[in-house]
């Protein structure tokens, strides 16, 4: 999988890249770009964003400066591209993010995140460069940089070769292995701890058992029980 991600601050990334799961993904095949959005203004002082037509407080990303980023990028008219690739644009008001959704992005080839500033697109971007708008949250960021993070952290848990075990994003929470419900408790040693026991039946060895019980609690969990 190629994933791009639009930014105001690629060195955020560097930490990122760092962490075991994404270097195994890049190990393994997979690429992660950066553009600076800073590198394609034509602007004195390189700006970005403006102030809101209407007013209001905050600075909104420009639609110039985003279509420079993606045509420097892409080689032609974003509103062509987005034919071929899945452009997000990270915004609090998005679709909100879930399983569903990562299982979604990490079947695409390719994928393109757009960070913004605080809320603020210009809501040109969204409606002709974007093909989706995603939200992590119904709260604000200071900028969509951690909220692209979080999606491609996620994502990129589900491809091939990015988990030491094959099979662990598989049976996790909200995966349609366990019926998009919470995933089971888990336990390790000690088998106890002042006196705080751990389920028996983890302990007994029986297979079905254990897979029966870990489908009830998960079950009940997803019922909003316990
Ligand atoms: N940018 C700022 N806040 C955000 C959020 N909650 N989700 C996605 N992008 C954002």
């Amino acid at each position: 999988m190629d994933i791009d991600v639009f930014t105001l601050f690629p060195e955020w990334f560097d930490w990122f890249e760092r962490q075991r799961h994404v270097a195994n993904a890049l190990a393994a095949g997979h690429a992660l770009g950066y553009v600076s959005y800073r590198d394609h203004s034509a602007l004195s002082g390189r700006q970005v964003d403006d102030t809101p037509f209407g007013g209001g407080a905050g600075m909104v990303l420009r639609v110039d400066v985003v279509e420079a980023a993606l045509r420097a990028r892409y080689g032609r008219d974003p509103v062509a591209e987005r034919e071929s690739r899945r452009i997000v644009a990270l915004t609090p008001g998005g679709r909100l993010l879930d399983d569903k959704l990562v299982s979604e992005l990490a079947a695409e080839p390719r994928l393109t995140l757009l960070s913004g500033r605080y809320e603020g697109f210009d809501e040109r971007i969204v409606e002709h460069f974007a093909t989706d708008a995603v939200s992590i949250g119904r709260y604000v960021l200071a900028g969509g940089e951690l909220a692209a993070m979080v999606v491609c952290d996620a994502v990129i848990r589900k491809l091939p070769g990015a988990l030491g075990h094959e099979d662990s994003a598989v049976e996790e929470s909200f995966s349609a292995a366990l019926g998009g419900a919470p995933e089971y408790p888990h336990y390790t040693r000690p088998a106890e701890h002042r006196g705080w026991t751990v389920p028996e039946v983890l302990l007994s060895g029986h297979h079905e058992r254990i897979r029966e019980w870990r489908a009830e609690q998960s079950r009940r969990r997803g019922a909003g029980g316990d």
